[in-house]
């Protein structure tokens, strides 16, 4: 359950100074609270099969030196909590599915072909500043049930001893796709738009900020 957001007022204070004809205006801007990022199911395909590659690349799968198949995107962000501060040595556990909508599951009934070059699941550590990054292909659609084709999206689950844990799944901007899912869509518009990563103009990599609840 989300956290009801509080916004902090900025603290606005001015002082005169006396005697030499001046005032000074010194504004303190105390750290705004941040909307705790909307939960959403964990899914079927949480890995259950043991692999020791789980590192931020994930388009190499073990010793392989082969690609995975697909379009290569970097995803980074930041992991806050919702007092606005950085997280560090926060644990970022992602997984996915392949370009073609495949997810290296025993029990994914997608006829799509897997790929064995990809790594399909990573299990990150925030850097001092709560900054995570991970490189990967773009995941594919995937059915869901008959008239349900899920879109693009990849699976996180974040935790740091001190805050909430939290389940949810970040989508990408401009796919169709979004506009009629049935989990992107019992969301707000709101809580929506801080689960669609937006690509950064500069650097190319999709952005997408998670905001714990602090304990
Ligand atoms: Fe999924």
């Amino acid at each position: 359950m989300s956290k009801t957001n509080i916004s902090r007022r900025n603290v606005l204070r001015v002082g005169v100074a006396t005697g030499v004809g001046f005032s000074m205006t010194t504004a303190y801007a105390t750290e705004t609270m941040k909307s705790v990022t909307p939960p959403q199911t964990s899914g079927p395909f949480y890995p259950i099969v043991a692999q020791s590659d789980k590192d931020a690349d994930l388009t190499l799968f073990g010793n392989s030196t082969t690609l995975a198949l697909g379009e290569i995107i970097t995803v980074e962000g930041k992991v806050l909590g919702d007092d606005g501060k950085p997280i560090a040595d926060a644990v970022v556990d992602i997984w996915q599915a392949n370009a073609a909508g495949r997810y290296a599951h025993e029990t994914d009934p997608n006829p799509a072909p897997l790929d064995a070059n990809f790594q399909g699941w990573a299990i990150l550590k925030t850097d001092a500043d709560g900054r995570y990054r991970f490189k990967t292909v773009r995941p594919g659609a995937y059915p869901a049930a008959k008239g349900w084709d899920r879109p693009p999206h990849i699976h996180f689950k974040v935790s740091r001893r001190g805050y909430h844990e939290i389940t949810t799944q970040m989508y990408f901007e401009n796919e169709p796709l979004n506009d009629v899912d049935r989990l992107l869509n019992a969301l707000t518009n709101k809580e929506q738009s801080t689960l669609i990563a937006k690509r950064d103009g500069s650097s190319g990599s999709f952005s997408f900020d998670i905001v714990l609840a602090v304990v």
